[in-house]
């Protein structure tokens, strides 16, 4: 039987259209999955939107709009954007669909009746932007440390979940699985925040758009109790036993830094106390700047997926960008020259100029079969180890030194002059390897190359990368 991958984005907010931020953690998702799937396993891949709660609520009422007509318009941007990075996801799954619902009611009776859900009252400092109450301490001069706009005093009979009941379990599951947390070194930060874990309230009665507690139609479910488990919803839980069961548990979430919390304690204690299996790792990755300011559309720069594309004018150029610029896990800083750097002279000049040579040569020379020495010089159990390690800078550096040797393998033979059809062959082969190994980063050129190189006549074919 295959082997089976799940993996999952974070369900991002529909309250405006997806930038830079949400872009790099579906392409770094599709990255994945796409490695997954050359490995030949059986990849389940899913994204999708945070439909419900007060954010949405607010940002609708501002537009003068119905939430639900609200994020159907917002919808077809993701969509979209999603579409022209070249994201093969298996399902776009949002909260406002009936599937959802189903289980979010499930779940919530489920967890009440174990007796994890209690009527109380909550008194608190609550940043809508976040959706979530904060502790006067997290503040910054009464301000969420995130959005830097005032928390609001909120006072409301709530439901809370026993999320404190769960703490050493939590702690003697990071102890056992130090795969959970990823990578390790978060994982020190939530054992200290462990410290002083309290309950969490998951209702609220002061507005409307959201999920009624099935035991308390007059309370709301809180937005994220709804978000998280959309990951059991996305493989089919209560719909579809046959796909729950071969995906569950899910082998990765990626979520930033913003939301690890969420992820890693609020979400195994839920699944805990539901009695279903907890995911195999969470992978918290860094947060992206834009030219060294915060990307926010009230504080700082904001740039469309549509900007991003039209930079280079080139898809790949902006997934390979992302991946190579910083280490999986690692904050980055996004700036217009640094991708158009990486696009001149590492696509284009290695890689492009490469491919443009070699299949000038064999359409000239032609090629001729033997045993591939140059190739042996591609070292492919490291660069599996790295891709396993979720290390894509050091990837990507490694098959781009491979580059560079066949590059020099052109330029040291002297192919113009002697036309050496068995090392023709050995480039051949080489090219098509790298193509490979490239697909999951940059799927399109990829494509072509290996299309140009596998053919029976190959021949010079347009520039892959132009120069800017
Ligand atoms: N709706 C919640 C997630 C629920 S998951 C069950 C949410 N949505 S969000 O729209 O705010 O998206 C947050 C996520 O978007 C981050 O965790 C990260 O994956 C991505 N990013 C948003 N801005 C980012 C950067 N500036 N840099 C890197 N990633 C960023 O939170």
């Amino acid at each position: 039987m295959k082997k089976k991958f799940y993996i999952t984005t974070p369900i991002y907010y529909p309250n405006d259209i997806p930038h830079v931020g949400h872009a790099y953690t579906t392409i770094v998702g599709d990255v994945i999955a796409r490695w997954h799937k050359l490995k030949g396993e059986d990849v389940f891949y899913l994204t999708g939107t945070d439909e419900h709660g007060k954010k949405i609520e607010t940002a609708a009422k501002k537009k003068a709009k119905n939430p639900k007509e609200f994020v159907d318009e917002l919808i077809p941007e993701f969509k979209n954007a999603w579409k022209k990075l070249n994201i093969d996801y298996n399902r776009f799954i949002r909260t406002t669909e009936k599937d959802h619902k189903k289980v979010v009611l499930e779940i919530l009776q489920k967890v009440f009746e174990k007796g994890d859900i209690y009527l109380g009252e909550y008194e608190g400092l609550y940043c809508t932007g976040c959706e979530a109450y904060y502790t006067k301490r997290d503040l910054i001069d009464g301000c969420c440390p995130i959005h830097k706009t005032k928390a609001e005093k909120l006072k409301e009979e709530s439901y809370f979940f026993k999320l404190s009941k769960y703490k050493n379990k939590l702690l003697k599951l990071y102890m056992d699985n130090s795969n959970f947390i990823l990578p390790k070194f978060r994982a020190k930060e939530i054992i200290n925040r462990l410290e002083d874990l309290q309950d969490l309230s998951i209702s609220r009665t002061s507005f409307n758009w959201g999920i009624k507690l099935p035991f308390n139609k007059k309370h709301i479910s809180y937005v994220w109790f709804d978000a998280l488990l959309n990951y059991l919803t996305g493989i089919g839980y209560l719909k579809d036993d046959k796909k729950f069961s071969k995906f569950w548990p899910a082998d990765l979430h990626i979520v930033a830094k913003d939301i690890m919390w969420f992820h890693v304690v609020i979400w195994p204690a839920m699944l805990m106390s539901a009695g279903i299996k907890l995911p195999k790792s969470v992978f918290v990755h860094g947060y992206w700047t834009f030219n060294k300011e915060k990307i926010s559309k009230s504080r700082g720069k904001v740039i469309s997926v549509d900007e991003l594309i039209s930079i280079t004018g080139n898809v790949d150029s902006v997934r390979y960008f992302l991946l190579r610029e910083t280490p999986f896990g690692q904050d980055g800083d996004f700036s217009e020259k640094a991708l158009i750097e990486r696009h001149n002279n590492e696509l284009a000049d290695k890689l492009g100029n490469l491919v443009s040579r070699v299949a000038g040569l064999i359409e000239r020379f032609g090629v001729k079969k033997i045993n591939n020495k140059l190739l042996k010089k591609l070292n492919l159990k490291k660069i599996e180890k790295l891709f396993d390690n979720y290390e894509f800078d050091k990837v990507l550096n490694e098959i781009f030194a491979f580059i560079d040797i066949c590059n020099e393998y052109v330029q040291n033979k002297k192919l113009w002059e002697t036309g050496d059809e068995k090392n023709l062959y050995e480039l051949k082969e080489s090219i098509l390897k790298i193509a490979e190994l490239l697909s999951p980063f940059i799927p399109e050129s990829s494509e072509k190359i290996i299309k140009q190189f596998s053919a029976k006549k190959i021949k010079k074919s347009e520039i892959l990368f132009k120069k800017i």
